[in-house]
């Protein structure tokens, strides 16, 4: 029998990668938009930690028999100070994503501190268990220019450690095994595995 699985998200770009990685035997993956929710989980938690604890907390009462995992995410810059972290859904809202791209990538290739990671926390809640918590870091560097004027969030500007290319250049199957997402999402599927 498939576990159904409740993933706190209406972002189809983050399903697709947890539906890639979860274990497709075992595991039927369900979103927001699926169980009919529709408000607004505000994120308003200073930890990644606590972000996604929060996006589970709010759909227990609605569903307390279903496993239901959340994540919260973001990209650390080092010419940011390590910003803008939890606040990356929010940073410069004034321009589009590819604007902020490329300002971010001059920002980084001016001041040469373009050290930066990806960062991923899942929560995850299944009845009569505590919460599962898992934070996972993916490093890397800010490439000088954005790879295209499209892709998801950062991906276009974020290269992992070891390769030339960005997250978006990269094939699908290479960013879902080295990935901030793919290292909690390995972690989530080792604990889902020993309790259930
Ligand atoms: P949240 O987890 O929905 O709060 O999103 C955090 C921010 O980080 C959003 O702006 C996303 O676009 C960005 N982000 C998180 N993970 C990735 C990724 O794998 N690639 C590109 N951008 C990402």
């Amino acid at each position: 029998m498939k576990h159904k699985v409740l993933l706190v998200t209406s972002n189809d770009h983050k399903l697709k990668e947890f539906q890639a990685m979860m274990d497709e035997s075992m595991f039927e993956l369900i979103s927001l938009k699926d169980v009919g929710y529709t408000e607004e989980i505000i994120e308003d938690q200073l930890t990644y930690h606590d972000q996604a604890v929060k996006k589970v907390a709010a759909l227990i009462e609605l569903h307390p028999e279903l496993i239901i995992i959340a994540d919260d995410s973001g990209i650390e810059i080092e010419a940011f100070e390590y910003g803008p972290g939890i606040y990356s859904a929010r940073f410069k809202p004034e321009m589009t994503q590819h604007e902020r791209n490329q300002w971010i990538c001059e920002q980084c290739f001016q001041t040469k501190q373009s050290h930066a990671a990806f960062v991923c926390a899942i929560a995850c809640y299944i009845k009569d268990q505590p919460i599962f918590v898992t934070v996972n870091r993916c490093f890397g560097y800010i490439a000088n220019e954005p790879s295209h004027d499209f892709g998801f969030g950062y991906d276009p500007i974020f290269a992992p450690e070891g390769y030339q290319e960005t997250f978006q250049m990269l094939p699908s199957s290479i960013k879902n095994r080295i990935s901030h997402r793919a290292l909690a999402i390995q972690a989530l599927m080792h604990y889902l595995k020993g309790v259930l």
